[in-house]
């Protein structure tokens, strides 16, 4: 029913060659992706050389943040226009790296995802708990909290347009991924707060993708979960053979449950 989505976060990774020749691999490995959604976001500098190999292909190409301004006197920003202008399609916001090293809050995020959705850019709201809010009975507190502020005062039609990423911070880059009951209890959790804020029908309508240390021989569990729409991908993104295993296998685990 729900299209699994498989997104590549490069994070701070690559030249505009090294980010040229990946997006060229993935073009070539990933011809025509069946039953899934494919997205690579990388870095603001290598935006145009990548939407430029990705043109005219299935694999649409994001941003990895923008600011909550159209436009205006903010050093060293990227805004929402100027990512759709290189043909972004979506953009990653509140990502627990910028959360914790820049220390962007609930309501800056809330206000980001306001200007994606005005320049029609998907925003991936990304939420997660530490491994000490965990530890301490507080994971469905947390990401309730974000959730909640993250799309504050959107209309149900509004939150239709937007991404669910559930990224524990303690399994981001760490090789130690949730397990797939883990991931499922809080996609489950989350799906049920969507249900409460907007209805039904939009939190069985939007993806919820599953992001820290998924890797192509942990993503077969992780994406056969009902509840897991697709993978938020970081290290495992930055080679092609690595990213295309993890699409095909999100591509067979909505296939095996019959989506
Ligand atoms: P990782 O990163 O796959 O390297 O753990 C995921 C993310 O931060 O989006």
């Amino acid at each position: 029913m729900r299209t699994p989505l498989v997104i590549g976060n490069w994070k701070m990774h690559g030249t505009v060659a090294e980010a040229r020749a990946l997006a060229g691999a993935l073009r070539d490995g990933l011809k025509r992706p069946r039953g899934v959604e494919v997205a690579v976001c990388p870095p603001f500098t290598a935006l145009p050389a990548v939407a430029e190999t990705l043109a005219g292909t299935p694999i649409a190409v994001g941003g990895q943040n923008c600011h909550w301004e159209d436009t205006g006197a903010h050093t060293g920003e990227i805004a929402a226009p100027m990512l759709a202008d290189l043909g972004c399609r979506l953009v990653l916001l509140g990502h627990s790296e910028r959360r914790r090293e820049m220390g962007e809050t609930d309501e800056q995020i809330a206000r980001k995802v306001a200007a994606a959705l005005r320049h029609n850019l998907t925003p991936v709201l990304c939420v997660g708990e530490t491994a000490e809010e965990r530890r301490q009975g507080l994971t469905f507190t947390t990401v309730e909290g974000q959730l909640r502020a993250g799309l504050v005062g959107l209309e149900p039609a509004a939150v239709t347009r937007c991404v669910l990423a559930y990224e524990p911070v303690w399994a981001i880059g760490t090789g130690v991924n949730a397990t797939p009951g883990q991931a499922a209890e809080v996609h489950g959790y989350l799906r049920g707060l969507l249900s409460e804020v907007t209805s039904k029908e939009v939190a069985q309508r939007l993806r919820i993708l599953y992001g820290g240390s998924v890797k192509a021989d942990n993503a077969d569990a992780l994406m056969a979960e009902a509840e897991i729409d697709g993978a938020l991908v970081g290290g495992a993104s930055l080679t092609g053979p690595g990213f295309i295993a993890i699409v095909r296998k999100a591509a067979r685990g909505a296939a095996s449950r019959g989506e």
